[in-house]
């Protein structure tokens, strides 16, 4: 439509007069805000702008790709990738706690972010220096935090090539105005893939924090496959649109007793947990119908062999949150 591209066209111009010359970067989460933020920027800059994204190893089966292959396939985007998957799983090993979790992979990934963002800005010809950082901040996000703009002090532990200690970027919002479903079509204008700009929501500590217990790659192996599954059959019912988000579970710690051919199985439970919901801060189960429901467990059960048992998980929130962590 003319409203979209004309939001484009206006963004683009507002960007180039903001980052002149000089360079930016941007951190892809593989979510939508990020991804429409970092393409219209690139729109408008070109390679003035480069991306990191780290992938810590607790992205859904294809996610990563979907940014690695089809988001720069699509955009031309300049791309870091750094593969930090050991990194992650070693600071998570032992860890069962859901906060100590969530620190754990907070802290890790803004060490690893901080790290590719000091070499990419010493690398960085001194009459153009990279002085920009992209944030994909939508609107609400703006009014609910008082509305200022604003500059990012990023704090430097690594000490790459005599840096200084703080670096201080200024931000670029091109998503301000913008509500989610403006963002998804203008991500649709920029042309990216229908997988990115029709994103579910998904949490920024990824499968960590959809397995109850430690974390490990075997574990995280068995949920990729339970979730694909799940994923799958849910678009293919046409649920997609109805539904917020549908977590998968993997109760990693419990154990119970099935059957497969002549076969007696010890495998682990997982837990579909589909909601509808407007905002996240509440939200309802979803009444998903009884045959999709049917393919999902028998699919899992046939093809996860770590999995013998499925359930649904029929709590709202309040009492219950939407991820188990
Ligand atoms: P809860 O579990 O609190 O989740 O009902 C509400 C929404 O937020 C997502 N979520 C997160 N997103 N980092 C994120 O970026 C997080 O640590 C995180 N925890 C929960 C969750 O998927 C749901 O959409």
């Amino acid at each position: 439509s003319w409203t979209t591209e004309s939001i484009v066209d206006e963004q683009v111009a507002a960007i180039r007069e903001q980052v002149g010359s000089k360079r930016a970067i941007c951190a892809l989460s593989g979510g939508v805000d990020s991804a429409v933020a970092a393409a219209l920027v690139q729109r408008a800059i070109g390679d003035q702008l480069t991306c990191v994204y780290v992938d810590h190893g607790l992205m859904r089966k294809g996610e990563t790709e979907q940014v690695e292959k089809d988001f720069v396939a699509a955009t031309g985007v300049q791309l870091k990738v750094v593969d930090a998957a050991d990194r992650f799983l070693d600071a998570l090993s032992g860890v069962s706690d859901p906060e100590q979790k969530r620190k754990i992979i907070g802290r890790e990934f803004i060490r690893v972010f901080e790290q590719a963002q000091a070499e990419i800005v010493a690398g960085a010809p001194s009459d153009e220096p990279v002085a920009f950082l992209v944030q994909g901040t939508l609107y609400p996000d703006v009014v609910e935090s008082g509305g200022g703009t604003g500059t990012a002090n990023i704090k430097s532990h690594h000490n790459v090539g005599g840096l200084p200690e703080d670096l201080e970027f200024e931000l670029v919002e091109p998503l301000r105005k913008l509500f989610k479903d403006e963002v998804r079509m203008v991500g649709q204008e920029l042309g990216l893939p229908e997988e990115i700009v029709q994103r579910q929501p998904f949490p920024g500590p990824g499968l960590g924090i959809r397995i109850v217990g430690e974390v490990t790659r075997e574990r995280l192996d068995v949920l990729r496959e339970a979730d694909a599954i799940a994923r799958e059959e849910l678009t293919a019912a046409g649920l997609d649109r109805d539904i917020w988000q549908c977590p998968v579970v993997l109760l990693a710690d419990v154990r119970s007793v099935g059957v497969q051919g002549d076969a007696r199985t010890y495998g682990h439970p997982v837990v579909l947990r589909p909601v509808s919901s407007e905002d996240a801060m509440t939200a309802d189960w979803s009444r998903l119908p009884y045959d999709v429901l049917a393919r999902i467990s028998t699919r899992i059960t046939n093809e996860v062999a770590e999995v013998n048992r499925v359930t649904l998980d029929v709590t709202s929130k309040p009492p219950g949150t939407i991820e188990w962590e």
